[in-house]
């Protein structure tokens, strides 16, 4: 008897084990898997093979891990897990590097997870609506990041389209569709608030970012939730699905879908298919069905069955709880292998037990564990095999970091998938990271990346603006409408290297008036010697009539000539003139509009060598023969031309900004003539003047305008040149001061007062080492009593307004960069730009970050930055010489010969100044 029924026992124990065998995996099942799931990466990355490929390898579009550099406020939504949250993250940069949330849980009722989709989004919505109540931030329109922890195929940061729901969703009309898009359509409906919708991210790639933040190494996302996936950084080499060759991309795996075709058939098990069939979507995700916190339980509950069926456990009896679908949650697996409450839990459960039925249904669920946590581990370690040899390496230490309740719950989960990676990948060291705070914060992070894209989105897409721009203003139809005038300037070439002569050059416009004398020699090699002189412009004298301010330029020159004991010659004086000016002839130039801090009056409209020459006779002390009239961009070229041949673009960003390049004369319909070149001078200061660049500017910006000399004109120029950077760090700074955000609210008259916080200070404040103490110095000259914490936020604006004035320069300039690259028809271009102006050369970072968005922005190019360092008078006396040698050899007219005349009619040159603007499209 005691025989039979121990015989019985035995039996029974052999037929249990037999049936967890089936789930127990070999080294080598752990190994093939390992190899497949290899086999399938690759498939999902090349082109030839992705549609068919079981792991799909979706792009994510982040391009880097965080660097500490991201920073500001963001939304996050988290769906996908188990649970739904909405949260608000702010993240700080620098030494006070950290991210601080907020976030509140929302349920989703099942009947809205599978309901239609327009329902599902429309109670995201609402939930987002609560949240923002309860934050009381429904106004402020906050960047959003949106976790969506489901296979998206995303052709951008903020696109994805659902490929398929997974786990517990099943929403109508989702799949297929743009999640962003719908979640904006559902924002609309609302119509109660708006967000800008940066990126979409799966949960994976959050996680990711999350832990990224605290370790670099960190370069792998893994979650082990209601869902299985993983994430990692791959070279965009390798990922075909994506255009480019340079750097790196996460690739969102989706790796929960392995084995959709058949490759792991051979180790799953009729307990699998079991759960797959009873699953909201048969067929797919099966990887994801043996290894994740929604399956594990049901997997667990089709063991049970089966034995007790076979009388192996609960004495034969199939009660109604153990018959119910999901009530096997994974949370009691977990709970079970922790603690010795088996029985107690199966009690809960309405599942009455025996002893030994505890510990066959706590032997089930470590198999099913186990099984879970070694598949990941196989898994994984392709992934790092992979990585690896990417790199080339032999050895590689690499950082995953990981999410997911079963991951964080279960106890023995974590040590069996290190132990799984270790022993197949031993050429990796292998750490993993839990994420403390969801993959919210690693949404957030994106957010704040994928801004700096957008950044260069928007850069991309002013540069094509400013392109079509420079067409217009080109082109004889368009340009009476056209912003940026395009003025022919009559200088056909650099310096050759020929030129020679004793000149004198006038320098008005910039922030000094100065003139100068410039000997150009030629004895072994030509060199140029100059001696100048600083006068003064006082503003009675530039507001006055135009009269006085010619008089007192001619007053100047005749002092200048009498110093250098020259009264008596007639030396040919080249004159910039930093305004738009409409050229019939190098010597002859009609002011259009005066910009900047001039507005002498009587002056728009005339031709100002004509102006210059009635001053100096009525003189009558000395005499002098104007021979060019230059704009300071095209002396800029000029005077680095004659250093380096290639320079044919220059550019001014001083107290005003703009730039001159050499275009095609077959292009500029306003000039006759085919062959060679002129320079150009586009007045891109004007850019903007018809509404173009309203998206971009703020309401400090408009008050700028309306406080202006000339408000409605000069836009761009207004946005970020050296006149108006300090003005607009000042505005910005009273306003936070009044919303209470600076200085605890206090503000002086001296900082209300226009004009006191100067471009200099900006410059000073953003230097590396002494900025902070000098922000607060100069706060300190203004009365306020800055704390360190204003002195940071201080720099911190004026790094924003100086950083959006180099970007946008960095756009216009690539606008004439790629037309000039189009016009030579090479693939690259080769090119030097002659520059100056006081922004560029005294602050700190700006020629930086200007070249280096420059070269994001036409990277098929080599652009060489030369600093003027003698200003533009050189240059203008380059002009100069060849005018002079032109007239010296009686062909002076063969200047003019080439050009086409055009009248301007007496009203419009003597009109206002608005008249000839509109006019100023007669060349
Ligand atoms: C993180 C994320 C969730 C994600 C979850 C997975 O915390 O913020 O979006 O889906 O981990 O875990 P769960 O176990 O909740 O599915
Ligand atoms: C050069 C020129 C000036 C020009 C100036 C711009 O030096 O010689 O004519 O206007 O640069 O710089 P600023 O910062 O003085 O406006
Ligand atoms: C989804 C993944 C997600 C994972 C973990 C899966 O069902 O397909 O996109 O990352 O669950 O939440
Ligand atoms: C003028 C340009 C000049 C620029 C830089 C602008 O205000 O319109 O002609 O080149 O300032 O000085």
């Amino acid at each position: 008897m005691v025989t039979a029924v121990a015989q019985r026992l035995a039996a029974q124990r052999r037929e249990i084990n037999d049936t967890l065998a089936r789930l127990s995996l070999s080294s080598e099942n752990l190994q093939q898997v390992k190899d497949k799931m290899r086999v399938e990466l690759e498939r999902g990355l090349r082109k030839d093979s992705h549609s068919t490929a079981s792991v799909k390898m979706l792009p994510s579009f982040v391009y880097r891990t965080p660097n500490g550099t991201e920073r500001g406020k963001y939304l996050a939504l988290d769906l996908g897990g188990t649970n739904f949250r909405v949260l608000v993250v702010k993240i700080r940069s620098g030494i006070r590097k950290s991210v601080r949330m907020y976030n509140k849980i929302y349920a989703i009722p099942l009947e809205i997870m599978q309901g239609t989709g327009e329902e599902l989004f429309d109670h995201i919505v609402q939930c987002i609506s609560d949240f923002l109540d309860y934050m009381g931030m429904k106004n402020t329109r906050l960047p959003l990041g949106f976790t969506f922890s489901f296979p998206c195929r995303q052709t951008g940061i903020d696109k994805g389209s659902l490929v398929s729901w997974t786990k517990g969703f099943k929403a109508t009309d989702c799949e297929g569709n743009d999640v962003v898009e719908m979640l904006r359509e559902a924002i609309k409906r609302r119509n109660e608030f708006d967000l800008d919708i940066v990126a979409v991210v799966n949960d994976t790639v959050g996680t990711m970012m999350t832990c990224a933040y605290e370790d670099p190494k960190c370069e792998i996302g893994l979650i082990a939730g209601t869902g299985s996936n993983v994430c990692y950084m791959e070279e965009m080499r390798n990922i075909e699905m994506v255009e480019g060759d340079e750097g790196q991309m996460c690739v969102n795996t989706e790796w929960g879908g392995f084995g959709e075709n058949d490759c792991i058939e051979d180790i799953r098990t009729r307990f699998d298919r079991e759960v797959d069939e009873g699953s909201l979507n048969n067929g797919k995700q099966r990887f994801e069905k043996m290894t994740s916190g929604m399956y594990l339980g049901e997997i667990v509950r089709q063991i049970l069955i089966d034995l007790t069926r076979r009388g192996l456990l609960f004495r034969g009896h199939i009660t109604e709880p153990l018959k119910t679908r999901g009530i096997f949650e994974t949370k009691f697996l977990s709970q079970i292998e922790r603690y010795r409450v088996v029985r107690a839990i199966l009690q809960q459960l309405g599942l009455d037990s025996t002893c030994d039925d505890s510990i066959i249904v706590k032997e089930v669920c470590g198999t099913v564990s186990r099984r879970a946590a070694q598949l990941c581990g196989a898994g994984m370690a392709a992934i790092v095999d992979k990585i690896r040899e990417n790199r080339g390496r032999n050895q590689m230490n690499i950082t995953v970091g990981v999410d997911g309740t079963l991951y964080k719950l279960h106890p023995h989960f974590s040590r069996i998938l290190k132990d799984t990676v270790k022993a197949l990948a031993p050429q990796c060291d292998v750490e993993f990271v839990l994420s403390e705070d969801g993959s919210g914060k690693g949404a957030a992070l994106i957010t704040a990346v994928a801004q700096k894209q957008v950044t260069l989105r928007t850069l991309m897409d002013i540069m094509k603006r400013f392109r079509r721009e420079l067409g217009n203003g080109l082109c004889s139809d368009t340009n009476p409408t056209a912003t940026v005038k395009m003025l022919p300037t009559f200088v056909r070439s650099i310096p050759d290297g020929s030129e020679k002569g004793d000149f004198i050059a006038l320098d008005l416009g910039g922030s000094a008036f100065r003139i100068l004398r410039v000997k150009v020699s030629h004895e072994k090699k030509q060199t140029v010697q100059m001696e100048s002189q600083i006068y003064d412009t006082p503003e009675d004298i530039i507001h006055g009539s135009g009269t006085r301010l010619f008089d007192h330029v001619a007053e100047c020159l005749g002092d200048f000539m009498e110093k250098q004991n020259i009264k008596d010659k007639k030396l040919s004086v080249g004159f910039t003139f930093s305004f738009p000016c409409a050229q019939t002839k190098l010597n002859e130039s009609y002011l259009l509009t005066w910009t900047k801090r001039f507005k002498a009056s009587g002056v728009e409209g005339m031709d100002i060598v004509t102006l210059l020459n009635k001053a100096i006779k009525k003189r009558g002390d000395y005499d002098a023969d104007i021979m060019a009239v230059v704009n300071d961009t095209v002396g800029t070229m000029m005077t680095c031309g004659f250093d380096d041949q290639r320079c044919e673009v220059g550019i001014i960003i001083g107290t005003g900004t703009n730039a001159c390049y050499m275009e095609e004369l077959r292009h500029i319909d306003l000039v006759e003539g085919d062959e060679g070149r002129m320079c150009i001078n586009t007045e891109w200061g004007a850019f903007g003047d018809d509404g173009m660049l309203e998206d971009i500017r703020t309401e400090f910006d408009r008050e700028i305008d309306r406080g202006s000399l000339n408000p409605g004109k000069q836009l761009f120029e207004k946005m970020v040149s050296g006149m108006y950077i300090g003005e607009l760090v000042r505005l910005i700074l009273v306003k936070m001061a009044k919303e209470g955000f600076l200085f605890e609210g206090r503000i002086t008259p001296e900082l209300l007062t226009k004009g006191k916080f100067e471009t200099k200070h900006v410059s000073s404040i953003e230097k590396s080492k002494e900025g902070l103490t000098k922000a607060k110095d100069i706060l300190g000259r203004l009365g306020m009593e800055p704390s360190a914490d204003d002195c940071i936020a201080v720099q911190h604006i004026c790094t924003i307004v100086s950083h959006r004035s180099a970007n946008l320069i960095a756009a216009t300039l690539g606008g004439i960069l790629s037309r000039l690259k189009d016009n030579k028809g090479n693939p690259r271009l080769r090119t030097t730009v002659g520059i100056d102006g006081s922004l560029y050369k005294m602050h700190p970072q700006y020629a930086r970050r200007l070249h280096k968005t420059v070269r994001r922005l036409v990277p098929e190019s080599d652009v060489r930055f030369l600093l003027s360092e003698s200003g533009s008078s050189k240059g203008a006396a380059m002009v100069t010489a060849v005018a002079y040698r032109l007239a010296d050899h009686g062909k002076r007219r063969t200047v003019e010969m080439h050009n086409k005349i055009y009248a301007i009619p007496m009203e419009v040159m003597q009109g206002t100044g608005e008249e000839v603007s509109t006019f100023g499209s007669f060349l």
